[in-house]
């Protein structure tokens, strides 16, 4: 097991702060700035094109990392394409399969936007019939619920691997299993759980997975597509340079493997430094992360709970990915959000959380919760300093 205070130099900034917004964006250690620094300094030039030595490097290491990815979720046995983020990842999806009119789409109400709208807009564009939403708003996904709203319509299952508002974890091999008897595709969005938990797609059973490497300590703006071998192909999103194969008067033919998918020049520099931050993730051992995150969060809960004026609306019976929501009565999470860093340099989200179908159920005056978030670098000290800083502010409007 690593220490998270053996681990805390490598973020400088948690000198000066408390940081517990994982959920949204998490930290990159120096080894991942450094290898960006390296890339740039070293081999910065374009994929896939030209044949100097700079562009020849260049796509060495983006072709190493997109390997150093694969091998890190297990997900040797599919296709790999690089994208801005988890959002981008599930529009190119829901732009690419080749949906029937008459197809359904699976979802929870929990989902985060990204997620959720855009089935919704396929369903307003009537490229397909319509979007189920499903479960509850209690954090817990039930397999159940799931295999009840598939039809013989149902085209899809999309589902969060963890919740970005509880921080809970859905049974999403149990929900594989349950598309593949009823031959329906499986989406999951993995933006919470790829910081978090070992992932081995192999084992999971979906036909994609979407991430964004900014939660998993890499850069902003780089993340990932993975189509399992056997799933429909997608159309590509975009088209342009790089993605394609021969064009012939207007028509066209597209790259093989994950470059049709990576239309215009790529994120080189991002890709380098996400595989440097999975290096970083591995060597730390994700068994070990998870075990962490789940502690930290799991100390908050019991910490939260205690407080007279505080619900925390993340379940305690469950491991957890760190997220944790809570609402302090009479006060608005972002008053709350806001103090917390005035008072201790405790950083939190507060608001919505890009899940508006949800909040519209459980936080229906529109503040939505407050989240605090716990990674690799966090400690039982952040934590205890969280929980005695929010009983300040209960106390205050006592
Ligand atoms: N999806 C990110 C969050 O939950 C931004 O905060």
């Amino acid at each position: 097991m690593f220490s998270a205070e053996d681990i805390r130099e490598d973020f400088p900034i948690l000198e000066h702060i408390i940081y517990l917004d994982n959920a949204a964006t998490a930290l990159s250690p120096r080894q991942v700035v450094e290898a960006q620094a390296d890339a740039e300094f070293h081999y910065r030039a374009n994929v896939g094109r030209g044949v100097h030595r700079l562009g020849r490097l260049a796509t060495h290491k983006f072709e190493e990392a997109r390997d150093v990815l694969q091998k890190f979720f297990g997900g040797e046995a599919g296709t790999l394409a690089f994208t801005r983020n988890t959002t981008e990842s599930t529009n190119v999806a829901a732009h690419g399969i080749p949906w029937e009119k008459t197809d359904r789409i699976v979802v929870p109400l929990q989902e985060h936007h990204s997620n959720i709208l855009p089935w919704f807009r396929l369903e307003a564009e009537g490229k397909i019939a319509g979007v189920d939403v499903v479960g509850g708003t209690d954090g817990h996904i039930r397999a159940e619920d799931i295999a009840a709203a598939i039809t013989p319509e149902t085209r899809m299952v999309a589902v969060a691997h963890a919740s970005n508002v509880f921080g809970t974890i859905a049974p999403v091999k149990e929900i594989a299993k349950i598309c593949r008897e009823h031959d329906v595709l499986l989406l999951v969005d993995g933006a919470q759980t790829a910081p978090h938990l070992p992932i081995n797609l192999a084992d999971l059973g979906c036909d994609y997975f979407c991430f964004s490497g900014h939660k998993m300590m890499g850069p902003m703006g780089i993340g990932g597509l993975w189509m399992r071998d056997g799933a429909p192909k997608l159309a590509p999103a975009y088209a342009g340079g790089g993605m394609v194969g021969k064009v012939s008067g207007h028509a066209f033919t597209t790259a093989a493997g994950a470059g049709k998918y990576e239309a215009g020049t790529p994120n080189v520099i991002g890709a380098v430094g996400l595989a440097e931050a999975a290096r970083y993730l591995s060597r730390l051992g994700m068994e070990n992360v998870a075990a962490h995150s789940s502690e930290l969060a799991h100390r908050m809960v019991d910490g939260l709970s205690e407080i007279e004026g505080v619900s925390v609306t993340t379940p305690s019976d469950v491991t957890l990915v760190g997220a944790v929501s809570f609402t302090v009565d009479g006060v608005h999470p972002h008053e709350v959000a806001y103090f917390l860093d005035e008072a201790a340099a405790i950083m939190v989200r507060s608001g919505e959380h890009c899940c508006q179908p949800l909040m519209q159920k459980i936080a229906p005056n529109g503040g939505g919760t407050v989240r605090a978030s716990a990674y690799c670098y966090n400690t039982e000290d952040d934590v205890d300093l969280l929980v005695a800083t929010v009983e300040e502010i209960a106390h205050m409007v006592k």
